[in-house]
C-alpha cells in the first residue's frame, strides 16, 4: 500500500496497446530538473473559461491555432514543444516510468488516477497555450459529445492546423459519434444514433456510476504494477470508445487518437478530455456536491498523496498531487454552463 509517484530517472522503452515498443522520453532527462511544489493560481487571477467547442468563434479559433503553431514551433527538447507534450501522455499512459521504490511500471489509466492525471496535464497544456499567445484568459474549448449538437467533430479541427490526417475517413462530420463505438458500426440512422447516445450517457452517469469506484475507477496502490484494472464508466465508454472511433482505421493501432502512445498528437485529445474533466465536476454535483461525491477516496491517502510531474507554463517541473486538483475552482478554470439532455434519457 503506499502513493505512487514516478522515479524521473527511469525513463525507458514502453509498449503501445497492440505490445509494439515506443520511445518516448524526454530529449532532455526530467531527473536532471529542480523540482518545485505545485502552488495554486492567484486567487486574483482571471477565471478562464471553457467552452462547448461547436460554440466558439472565429476570433478564438484564430488564437487557439496561432498558440498551437507556436507550441509546434518550439525546439523538440522544450518541455512545452506539442510533440513533447504529447508524449507526456505517451510517459504516463504506457509505462515509460518504474514507481518510485519499485519496478512496477506506473500507468494512469483503468484506475482511480484517470481523471486526476489527464486533469493537470489539461491544466497546464492550457496554460502553456495562453503563455505562448500572451493571453492568460485563454481556455480549452471541450467537445460537447454528450449533447446533441457536439455529437460530431468540431469543424475546426477539421481545416486548420488542428486537423490530424490520421482520422477514421468514415467517421469525419457530418457523421454522428458513436460514444460506445467498439470497432464495430452501428449502422444506426443519425437520430436513432443521438437517443442511443444519450440513454448511455444517462447509464455512465447516473445508473451504472452510484459508487465513487465505479465512476471514478478502482484504488491502485504502490508498487501494483500500473493499473489495478478497473476503469471508471465514462473512462471505458465515451472515453475509450470515442479514442477509438476518431482514430484512424488505416493505421495498425487507429492512431492518432487511438492508441495511448500517439493519443495527444491529435489536437482533439485536448477538447476530448476538457469533456471528460468537465463530466467529473457533473457527476459529482448529482451525487452530493465536491467533498461528497468521492466517498472514502477523499480520505485515502493513497490517492491524494500520489504525485506526478509537469512543466508549468513557466516550463518548471512541478510535483502535483492528486489533493491538488480536487478542486477546480482554485485552479482558476470552470465551464460553461451546458444543459444534460441525457439527464432525461433513462433507458
Ligand atoms: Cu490518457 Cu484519453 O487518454
Amino acid at each position: 500500500r503506499g502513493a505512487q509517484s514516478p522515479n524521473l530517472t527511469t525513463c525507458h522503452l514502453s509498449l503501445s496497446d497492440a505490445d509494439r515498443p515506443v520511445y518516448c522520453c524526454p530529449l532532455k532527462p526530467e531527473s536532471e530538473e529542480t523540482i518545485i511544489d505545485f502552488e495554486f493560481p492567484s486567487p486574483s487571477e482571471s477565471i478562464k473559461i471553457r467552452r462547448p467547442a461547436h460554440l466558439v468563434d472565429e476570433a478564438y479559433i484564430a488564437k487557439y491555432t496561432e498558440a498551437v503553431d507556436r507550441m509546434r514551433r518550439l525546439p523538440p527538447d522544450h518541455p512545452h514543444n506539442f510533440i513533447r507534450q504529447a508524449n507526456m501522455h505517451c510517459i504516463y499512459c504506457t509505462g515509460a516510468y518504474n514507481q518510485a521504490n519499485s519496478s512496477a511500471l506506473l500507468k494512469i489509466h483503468r484506475s482511480w488516477f484517470f481523471f486526476p492525471w489527464h486533469r493537470i496535464f489539461i491544466y497546464f497544456h492550457e496554460r502553456i497555450l495562453g503563455k505562448l499567445i500572451g493571453d492568460e484568459t485563454f481556455a480549452l474549448p471541450f467537445w460537447n459529445w454528450d449533447s446533441p449538437e457536439g455529437m460530431v467533430i468540431p469543424g475546426f479541427y477539421m481545416n486548420s492546423s488542428l486537423n490530424d490526417v490520421d482520422r477514421d475517413l468514415g467517421h469525419l462530420p457530418p457523421e454522428v459519434t458513436d460514444i460506445n463505438f467498439d470497432y464495430v458500426e452501428s449502422g444506426l440512422s443519425p437520430e436513432a444514433q443521438v437517443s442511443s447516445n444519450l440513454a448511455f450517457m444517462y447509464n455512465q452517469m447516473v445508473s451504472g456510476a452510484r459508487k465513487p469506484e465505479l465512476f471514478i475507477g478502482c484504488p491502485s496502490r504502490a508498487g501494483e504494477d500500473g493499473a489495478c484494472d478497473g476503469p471508471g464508466t465514462i473512462e471505458l465508454a465515451p472515453h475509450n470508445a470515442l479514442h477509438t472511433w476518431v482514430g484512424s482505421a488505416g493505421q495498425p493501432e487507429r492512431e492518432d487518437l487511438g492508441a495511448f502512445y500517439s493519443a495527444a498528437r491529435d489536437p482533439i485529445f485536448y477538447a476530448h478530455h476538457a469533456n471528460i474533466d468537465r463530466l467529473w465536476t457533473v457527476w459529482e454535483d448529482l451525487h452530493g456536491g465536491r467533498g461528497v461525491a468521492g466517498g472514502e477516496f477523499l480520505n485515502d491517502p493513497d490517492w491524494l498523496d500520489s504525485h506526478f510531474y509537469f512543466h508549468d507554463e513557466n516550463a518548471r517541473l512541478v510535483r502535483v498531487r492528486v489533493r491538488d486538483c480536487l478542486d477546480m475552482s482554485k485552479l482558476r478554470y470552470r465551464y460553461e454552463e451546458v444543459k444534460h439532455p441525457w439527464l432525461n434519457a433513462k433507458p
